[in-house]
């Protein structure tokens, strides 16, 4: 059966000087925490980081409060919930994966932490050869963007979808996957008057689940110029040394 290739987005974060656009991770934290935020956690990631996306301490702590987090033992060795914290990360809303799997058909929705980067789609030749300077790090979001707007395609004739699984041509490890289409239009409230659209929804969490993957990529793409600038300038210098120093020798 072929998968199709996700479309190359035109990602505010690509190139050796793409920065995040904060108010698309605004929007993409929120489709997170009202759509997916139900099946999938985000465990490596601390609310504190939010701050990031442009929400001030008072913002982030009334964020954190909103989720239950397991913490304990106390004193008398039990468990107890307690609203979060910045310190906290974002939770799984199941206790364990046996729980998750039993809630979802028998597959456990994947942490999110590092998604964007877990699924960086294979692209063979000739652009492998050009991914190798560019990183392509934009094949995870591409590739998530594909599969949330991919759902609507109807299976080619003859073709027998698993019970309980969802027909998506761009899932890279089967026909069909356990998650069903988990956003429609209008399912999440924008106030900056972006479209509320599947695509723009997609768009938006790939965007945030970037982020998430690889919060200090400005940083590294700023330091990544400053180094070549330097080794321009000091292969110059190198260069008139070297002239200067054997500048006797005929
Ligand atoms: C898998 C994204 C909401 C259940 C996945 C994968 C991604 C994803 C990228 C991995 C696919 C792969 O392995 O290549 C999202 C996004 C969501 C969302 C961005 C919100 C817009 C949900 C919801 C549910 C869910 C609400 C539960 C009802 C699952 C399950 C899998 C999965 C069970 C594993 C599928 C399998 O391996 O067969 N999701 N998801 N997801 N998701 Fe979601």
């Amino acid at each position: 059966f072929p998968i199709k290739k996700p479309v190359e987005m035109d990602w505010s974060f690509a190139g050796p000087f793409g920065t995040y656009d904060k108010g698309q991770l605004q929007r993409g934290l929120k489709v997170y925490k009202e759509v997916c935020a139900a099946c999938h956690s985000m465990k490596l990631v601390p609310f504190r980081a939010l701050e990031e996306l442009g929400y001030n301490e008072a913002q982030v702590k009334a964020f954190a409060a909103e989720y239950e987090v397991q913490d304990g033992p106390n004193a008398d060795g039990e468990m107890f919930t307690r609203p979060g914290i910045p310190s906290d990360h974002f939770p799984s809303p199941f206790p364990n994966d046996e729980a998750a799997a039993a809630s979802n058909g028998g597959a456990v929705p994947p942490d999110f932490s590092l998604i964007a980067k877990a699924r960086a789609v294979e692209r063979g030749f000739p652009t492998f050869v050009f991914d190798i300077f560019t990183q392509y790090a934009e094949s995870g979001p591409d590739y998530i963007h594909a599969l949330l707007t991919g759902y609507d395609e109807t299976p080619p004739e003859g073709m027998e979808i698993a019970e309980g699984t969802h027909y998506n041509p761009y899932f890279i490890a089967g026909k069909s996957l356990a998650m069903p289409k988990p956003i429609n239009d209008d399912a999440v409230t924008y106030d900056d008057g972006s479209p509320q659209t599947v695509d723009q929804y997609s768009r938006d969490v790939s965007a945030f689940l970037m982020w998430a993957a690889e919060p200090h990529m400005e940083a590294r793409k700023q330091t990544g110029f400053n180094v070549m600038v330097f080794l321009v300038l000091f292969a110059g210098l190198v260069y008139m040394t070297k002239r200067k120093i054997w500048a006797a020798v005929p």
